[in-house]
């Protein structure tokens, strides 16, 4: 696609900006290639991770990594096959979540999730939701054995790609991950990729993210984290979740529509100058008034990026 550049050299040069806003319509002729990925910066399973000396699910996280790894390789998604015990834990988090979801989730996320076949009975494989993706909005997913540094992680929103995780948490804690797993991708993020609005604002955050500088990059990691993760909007005059991290997680969703947060009118120049903290649970949140606007107001700011790299 024209004014589309290979990741690796945006990221190895702050010379020209690369990127057009307006590059929305990405095939998959236009991707680069995965095994441009930066490899060694990829995080697995912390030392304080609830399944780090558990020898069997070590085992289990090295066999759903080396389907990651190949997928860089083949471009094809490998289905995994979950156990017994897996697909507990799914059903465990996924009805519980849902009863609060009730209450509290977007109403395009609560039809996005069905549009998506997400249910409570079965872990969804990537492929499946993957394909539907591509369908509705011409979003990707990409597996991931854990995590990648920022710059990465953002600029393949670039190509509207999402990289997604595709193990779960540890038994031994089904309510609580230090990291993303499917529960936080499946029920938190995926299915608001299905939003075309929502779709092209996280392709702009991609496009800032090719050609931010340090500092902006920070703006833009700031922006995520109060939309994509912590997100809230307005519907029909009430405030709703939208983010993954409040939708994935009972005690954030709890807590955010607690007195004990403040929830702010979205003001883009305000939320990406606030500092926030990923380790405890969330004081500021900001509600959008809705997705158009939210990409709208992003546009400019891109551009703004853009022109001042
Ligand atoms: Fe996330």
């Amino acid at each position: 696609m024209q004014g589309v550049a290979k990741m690796p050299d945006d990221i190895a040069t702050s010379t020209q900006p690369s990127v057009s806003v307006e590059n929305i319509h990405i095939s998959d002729a236009d991707l680069p290639a995965f095994t441009d990925m930066p490899f060694e910066d990829i995080e697995e399973l912390h030392l304080d991770h609830p399944g780090a000396s558990d020898e069997e699910y070590r085992k289990r996280r090295d066999h759903i990594a080396a389907c990651a790894k190949k997928f860089r390789e083949t471009g094809v998604i490998t289905d995994i096959e979950y156990s017994d015990e897996e697909q507990g834990i799914w059903r465990h988090v996924a009805g519980r979540l849902e009863e609060l979801h009730e209450k509290h989730a977007s109403r395009f996320y609560l039809q996005a999730k069905k549009d998506l076949g997400i249910s409570n009975g079965r872990i969804p494989q990537l492929s499946e939701m993957n394909r539907r993706l591509k369908e509705l909005t011409n979003f990707r997913l990409a597996p991931i054995e854990g995590l990648v540094n920022t710059r990465a992680f953002l600029s393949w929103l670039s190509w509207r790609t999402m990289l997604s995780t595709q193990y779960i948490r540890h038994h031994s804690r089904p309510d609580y991950t230090p990291e993303p797993d499917i529960v936080h991708e499946a029920i938190g993020h995926i299915p608001m990729f299905t939003n075309a609005n929502f779709a092209d604002y996280s392709q702009f955050i991609g496009h800032g993210a090719r050609v931010a500088n340090d500092e902006q990059l920070e703006e833009l990691g700031r922006l995520y984290w109060f939309t994509v993760e912590f997100g809230l909007v307005e519907e029909e005059g009430d405030v709703k979740a939208y983010g993954a991290g409040l939708l994935s997680s009972f005690g954030e969703l709890e807590h955010a529509f607690s007195d004990k947060v403040e929830r702010r009118p979205f003001l883009l120049e305000q939320v990406i100058n606030t500092p926030y903290d990923y380790s405890e649970m969330q004081r500021i949140l900001y509600v959008i008034p809705s997705y158009s606007e939210l990409k709208e107001v992003t546009r400019r700011y891109i551009e703004s990026i853009a022109g001042r790299s």
